[in-house]
C-alpha cells in the first residue's frame, strides 16, 4: 500500500506526471478529475486509473492525500485552496496565481493548512540549471549581478480548439499584456540569486503577428532584486519562429554562463578560478565535481521525463518533502516570488514601462 494516494486534476498536462508517480514507490495514482469526459477517459483508460471524477470537490472528498493541479492557470488558486483547506498536499502547475488577490488567498491557505504546497516549476530541475545553481552556491561566479531568462515558444496553435473556440490560454496568457507566463524563466534565476525581485519595469515590442491578441509579440520584464542585481526576462509566445525551449545567462564578478540556444549550440561557461585564459568551456566540464546528487545518477524515469527531467523531479522532491515533513524545495514563498513580478509587469507595461514595486509576501 503506497503512503500517498494521489489525484490529478486537469488530465492533459496531468498525464505528464503519471510515469513519475508510478516510478516513485511511495505514491499511487488513484484518481483523475477533468470536466472534459473525453480527456478524462483517455487518460484514465490509458493509465488504468481506478477512480474518475468530473467534479473536483468529489475527488477531494474521496480520500486522496495529494493532488496535482494541472488545470488552466486561473484555476490553480481556487483548486489549491480547496485542497489545502482539507489538509490535502498540493503540487500546483505554473503560474501559482493569475492576480494579486489570488496570491493573498493562496498565501493564507498555505500558511493555515496542515498540508504542504509546492509550485511545480519544472525548469528549476533541468540539468544545466541545477549545475549552475551548484556553481553559484560554491561561490564560483563571485558576486552575481545580472541574469537573463527567456521563454520563446510560438504557441498560437494552442489558443483555439480544433473547432475554433478560444482556450484558456487565449485569455490567461495572451489575452492581456505583460509577462503573463514568466516563471519558467524567472524561477531558475531566482534560485541562483536567493533573493526576491523588488521592482519591475516591463516594455513590449508591439503587436506584429496576430492583432486578435492583447499581448505584445515580445515582452521584456526587467527586474531589480533587493541587492540591486538586474534580471532580464523575455517572454514571446507569438512570434513566427522555431521553438527554443529555454535560455538563461548569468554574470558574476568571477564568471559567466550562457545556456544553449539549441541547433548544435552548447551551454558554455567561464570561471576565473578554473581557467588560465578568459575563454569559454563546456558547462559539463564541471559536472563531475559540482553536479548535485539528483543529477549525478538519475533514475531512467528522470532521463525519460519531459522538460529535461523536470517532470520527474518535481514529483520526487515534493513527495520527499511531504513524507519527511521538510520544506518543499519550491514552497509557497518561492512560488509567490516567481509569480508576483509577472503580475506587477501587467501594470508596468500599461504605464509604458514605469518601474513599480513588487509586493513582498
Ligand atoms: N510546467 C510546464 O512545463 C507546463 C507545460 C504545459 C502546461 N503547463 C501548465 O499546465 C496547465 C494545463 O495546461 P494544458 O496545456 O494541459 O491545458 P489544456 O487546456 O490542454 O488542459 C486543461 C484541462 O483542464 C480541464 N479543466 C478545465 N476546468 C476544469 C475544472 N474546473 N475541473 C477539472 N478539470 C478542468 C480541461 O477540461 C482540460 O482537459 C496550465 O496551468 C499550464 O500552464 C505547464
Amino acid at each position: 500500500m503506497a503512503e500517498l494516494k494521489v489525484g490529478i486534476v486537469g488530465a492533459p498536462r496531468g498525464s505528464s506526471f503519471i510515469a513519475a508517480i508510478g516510478a516513485v514507490t511511495e505514491t499511487e495514482l488513484v484518481a483523475v478529475c477533468d470536466i472534459n469526459e473525453a480527456n478524462l477517459n483517455r487518460t484514465a483508460d490509458h493509465h488504468g486509473v481506478p477512480n474518475r471524477f468530473t467534479e473536483y470537490e468529489a475527488m477531494l472528498e474521496s480520500g486522496i492525500d495529494m493532488v496535482v493541479v494541472s488545470t488552466p492557470m486561473s484555476l490553480h488558486v481556487p483548486q489549491s485552496v480547496a485542497a489545502l483547506e482539507r489538509g490535502i498536499h498540493v503540487l500546483s502547475e505554473v503560474t501559482a496565481a493569475t492576480t494579486l488577490e489570488q496570491c493573498v488567498q493562496l498565501r493564507d491557505a498555505a500558511v493555515n493548512s496542515s498540508a504542504k504546497y509546492m509550485l511545480s516549476e519544472n525548469y528549476c530541475y533541468m540539468r544545466p540549471n541545477v549545475l549552475v545553481k551548484s556553481l553559484v552556491e560554491h561561490g564560483l561566479f563571485g558576486e552575481i549581478y545580472f541574469a537573463e531568462g527567456e521563454y520563446v515558444h510560438d504557441v498560437k496553435f494552442l489558443h483555439h480548439t480544433a473547432d475554433g473556440k478560444p482556450t484558456w490560454r487565449y485569455y490567461d496568457q495572451v489575452g492581456k499584456n505583460g509577462c503573463t507566463y514568466g516563471t519558467h524563466s524567472l524561477g531558475p534565476v531566482l534560485q541562483w540569486f536567493k533573493e526576491p525581485v523588488v521592482t519591475v519595469s516591463c516594455v513590449g515590442s508591439g503587436i506584429h503577428t496576430d492583432p486578435e491578441h492583447l499581448i505584445d509579440d515580445t515582452v521584456l520584464m526587467n527586474c531589480k532584486t533587493a541587492s540591486g542585481a538586474l534580471i532580464k526576462i523575455r517572454l514571446d509566445m507569438m512570434s513566427n519562429r522555431p521553438h527554443n525551449m529555454a535560455y538563461y545567462s548569468l554574470q558574476g564578478t568571477k564568471g559567466c554562463y550562457e545556456a544553449s540556444r539549441g541547433f548544435g549550440d552548447q551551454p558554455k561557461i567561464w570561471l576565473a578560478d578554473h581557467s588560465e585564459k578568459v575563454e569559454w568551456r563546456s558547462l559539463y566540464d564541471f559536472a563531475d565535481e559540482f553536479m548535485p546528487d539528483i543529477w549525478k545518477n538519475p533514475p531512467d524515469e528522470a532521463k525519460r521525463a519531459g522538460h529535461g527531467g523536470g517532470d520527474y523531479f518535481v514529483i520526487r522532491e515534493f513527495v520527499d518533502a511531504v513524507l519527511n515533513d521538510m520544506k518543499p524545495p519550491i514552497d509557497i514563498w518561492d512560488a509567490l516570488n516567481f509569480t508576483v513580478p509577472g503580475l506587477v509587469s501587467e501594470e508596468s507595461i500599461a504605464q509604458n514601462g514605469a518601474p513599480l514595486p513588487v509586493p513582498n509576501f
